[in-house]
């Protein structure tokens, strides 16, 4: 408490954008906010597990397991994405270090940029994975050439590019990186 008030004194740290240390946090918050963070690094690890896995089975002559694994682990990897969005809006809005630290600092919108265009591009191969589940159900093998195969793992690598970016941004951004303090 004395080391609350000492820091809430301190007209540096007393101003919008100052970071509520996590020892700060009244203890009612502190069971939803690690939750919160959990789910939020759950889901960056299972959107990345899901697409080192497409990555890894994608091909031109896929057989019938992996094409319906591809089908399943993009169905996991559209889940953890929302899952990552949501946790992530949890947190600049109730559990983080107060919403103006994030939203004004342009890493983080650099780190929702980043986000939205992995996500622009994931729905290339989500659509095509759909389109893959018609012929799946009734016993017949998707028509993969070449050239979709390679395309797919095109951006695959760009998204897995992103994906490994965004961590980045976001540990300086959870640093005040970007804010100027
Ligand atoms: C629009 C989506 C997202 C929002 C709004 C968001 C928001 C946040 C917030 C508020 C924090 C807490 C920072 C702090 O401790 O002060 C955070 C932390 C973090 N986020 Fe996100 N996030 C989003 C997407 C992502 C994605 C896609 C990834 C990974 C690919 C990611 C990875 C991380 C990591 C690793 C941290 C921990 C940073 C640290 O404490 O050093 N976030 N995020």
């Amino acid at each position: 408490m004395l080391f609350a008030s000492a820091v809430l004194a301190t007209p540096a740290l007393a101003t919008p954008a100052f970071a509520i240390p996590a020892a700060l946090l009244p203890s009612s918050l502190v069971w939803p906010s690690a939750a919160v963070a959990y789910v939020h690094y759950l889901s960056f690890m299972l959107c990345f597990g899901a697409l080192v896995l497409e990555r890894r089975l994608i091909r031109a002559d896929i057989d019938r397991k992996d094409a319906t694994l591809m089908v399943i682990t993009d169905v996991v990897y559209g889940i953890a994405a929302l899952g990552l969005l949501l946790s992530g809006i949890a947190r600049v809005l109730h559990f983080g270090q107060g919403t103006s630290f994030y939203t004004e600092n342009p890493l983080f919108w650099w780190k929702v940029g980043t986000y939205l265009a992995v996500g622009g591009l994931s729905l290339y191969p989500t659509i095509t994975y759909i389109l893959w589940a018609i012929p799946l159900r009734k016993g017949q093998l998707p028509q993969v050439s070449e050239a979709l195969a390679q395309r797919l793992r095109w951006i695959l690598n760009i998204e897995l590019v992103g994906f490994a970016a965004i961590p980045f941004l976001a540990t300086l951004m959870a640093r005040g990186v970007g804010l100027g303090l």
